[in-house]
């Protein structure tokens, strides 16, 4: 819903084209959902690091992190996470815009919630990453301590034990972090982004 009245749209004088034919690649969002510890942030940081060193615009947007300043009025209730991740969509469009591949970690859990982002984008600009892991083994790495927590019952509403998860049921991209490791599922991603003409360039590997 729009409240303001009296706006207008203006056109960029510079577009999303001109800004992706300068700097040699597409741009786009690579939407990682999936639940928490399953590896979304560790696989879109060691995937920016990869991008940045090939010379490749690019720009991670953190759950964890955008909750400490552009959404910090916001909780985990659905109406909260919902609102979480319009805004983010939002945001992320503005960059797609600017002609940067954005990589989004939210755990998202709502389909509905990922399908109204989606629906912001051009066609193939929008690539939803399954970040697939057994929740068993999500609460056995349980990086920030929060399954232990949500057991305890200090947490409510955490997703995976009191909230729901729905999972993709299309994705462009599923990535089991159960079964192969970063490097490995950078690999896919970047394997992905290259057969759809989004970076043409070799993207090189870390020096081994
Ligand atoms: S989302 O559901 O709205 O997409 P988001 O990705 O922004 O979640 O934030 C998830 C992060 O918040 C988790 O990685 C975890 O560190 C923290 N967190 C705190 N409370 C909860 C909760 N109840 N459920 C899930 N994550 C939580």
């Amino acid at each position: 819903m729009m409240k303001a009245a009296n706006i207008t749209w203006h056109a960029a004088a510079v577009t999303k084209e001109e800004r992706r034919q300068r700097f040699g690649h597409g741009s786009c969002v690579l939407w990682f959902t999936g639940l928490s510890g399953a590896g979304k942030s560790t696989i879109a940081n060691a995937l920016s690091q990869r991008l940045f060193r090939a010379n490749i615009h690019e720009y991670v947007l953190d759950g964890d992190n955008i909750r400490h300043g552009l959404n910090k009025d916001l909780g985990f209730s659905a109406g909260d996470r919902t609102e979480n991740i319009r805004r983010i969509g939002e945001v992320a469009k503005l960059f797609v815009d600017s002609g940067t591949i954005v990589l989004a970690a939210f755990i998202s859990p709502f389909a509905q919630d990922r399908n109204r982002v989606r629906k912001l984008f051009a066609e193939g600009e929008f690539i939803e990453v399954y970040v697939k892991c057994p929740i068993a083994e999500c609460e056995r790495r349980d990086p920030k301590g929060l399954y232990k927590k949500a057991r305890n019952g200090d947490i409510k509403n955490f997703t995976g034990i009191d909230s729901p998860y729905e999972p993709p049921e299309n994705p462009e991209i599923t990535i089991d972090t159960g079964l192969f490791s970063i490097e490995e599922c950078v690999e896919q991603i970047i394997g992905f982004l290259q057969e759809k003409d989004v970076v043409l360039k070799e993207v090189p590997a870390f020096d081994r």
